[in-house]
């Protein structure tokens, strides 16, 4: 097992990569432990549970919302939950903002720590201490910044996904090592294989050292100020993609991010050869980088960015494999680029 650290302004995390769900029990108080979780997570793992009171909720970025929110208040109070409870949030990236937002804020804020289930939150949605729900059509409007106590990243909950969740997970590594270790990215090259089969190994390696990219980015700047702003790299246009197409976070952000490669191709940062890396490896990790767009929706989605300030908007680009800067764009350059390369 692999141990990280994360410093929050409010409170520390520790990031235990390798470590089993079975020991959740290691981190938690033995009373007054509340999981919220998913009916999925539920059926496949509840046996491995901690003995203690369960809160289920639905599934999919619909239920991400203030009514779930409010639903999961309702039932914390009728179990007389007080401010010496601990909430564990165990499943993917909807279970794990939702638990983090719901012990932030019930009774002005509880102890909480995350199981997350899929790859995708173990590298990424779980770790950093972003915690919110959608709000008005907008993603993540309305959230906090507390840092979990713990996140444990459990490798053998990956087995039951599949394999298009896991894949959406690839993303977001993908991600890290463009925005931070060129090196990653030819460990990913050359470990395509055995990573999309799960090879115990390979996996671990890849979850610690994407974690270790968001941890030191987190450390440095975790309300988003500045550096963390890197960590966006494909979402601008992957969540105008993901909102206006459905598909799933992981594949819309790896759609985005040839959109941003291409962008830093033409503004001659990235060489033609690196987009194609990009490209070649997101494909292999059987990645859409193509998607059928509606251009116009696509563009009025970029225009309601909640990012957006004013005329211009904050972009994150390649400036070579590994290393990523933000550049303001102007929202006329914008369209003119979508029009073009999409
Ligand atoms: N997923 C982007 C961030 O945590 O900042």
């Amino acid at each position: 097992m692999k141990l990280l650290e994360i410093h929050g302004s409010r409170g520390a995390s520790t990031i235990l990569i390798g470590e089993s769900l079975r020991d959740v029990r290691k981190y938690i108080p033995t009373e007054e432990v509340v999981i919220i979780t998913d009916a999925n997570v539920r059926h496949y793992y509840s046996k491995d549970f901690p003995p203690c009171e369960v809160i289920e909720i639905g599934t999919g970025e619909r239920i991400k919302n203030l009514d779930t929110v409010q639903g999961i208040y309702g039932k914390l109070v009728e179990l007389e939950a007080g401010r010496s409870s601990f909430i564990v949030g165990i499943g993917g990236g909807i279970v794990c903002d939702i638990a983090g937002f719901v012990g932030s804020t019930y009774l002005r804020g509880v102890r909480f720590g995350f199981v997350p289930s899929t790859l995708l939150s173990q590298v990424d949605a779980s770790v950093g201490g972003k915690n919110g729900v959608n709000f008005g059509g907008y993603k993540n409007m309305v959230g906090v910044f507390n840092q979990p106590e713990f996140v444990i990243c459990d490798m053998n909950l990956l087995r039951t996904l599949p394999e298009r969740e896991i894949s959406c997970g690839f993303a977001e590594i993908v991600k890290h090592a463009a925005i931070g270790d060129a090196n990653l990215f030819t460990y990913l090259e050359e470990h395509c294989e055995k990573a999309l089969e799960l090879d115990i190994e390979v996996i671990e390696k890849l979850v610690y050292d994407s974690v270790v990219i968001k941890s030191s980015i987190v450390n440095r700047d975790e309300r988003e100020e500045g550096g963390r702003r890197k960590l966006n790299f494909g979402h601008t246009f992957g969540h105008a993609i993901e909102k206006t197409t459905g598909v799933p976070h992981g594949e819309a952000v790896s759609a985005g991010m040839l959109v941003a490669s291409a962008l830093s191709a033409k503004r001659r940062h990235l060489e033609a050869e690196e987009a194609e890396r990009i490209e070649a490896l997101l494909k292999k990790l059987k990645l859409p980088t193509r998607l059928e767009l509606d251009v116009e929706r696509v563009l009025d989605a970029l225009r309601k960015d909640k990012k957006r300030k004013g005329d211009s908007i904050n972009l994150v680009l390649l400036h070579g494999i590994g290393n990523a800067v933000v550049e303001k764009i102007s929202m006329r350059e914008l369209e003119a680029v979508v029009n073009e390369i999409i």
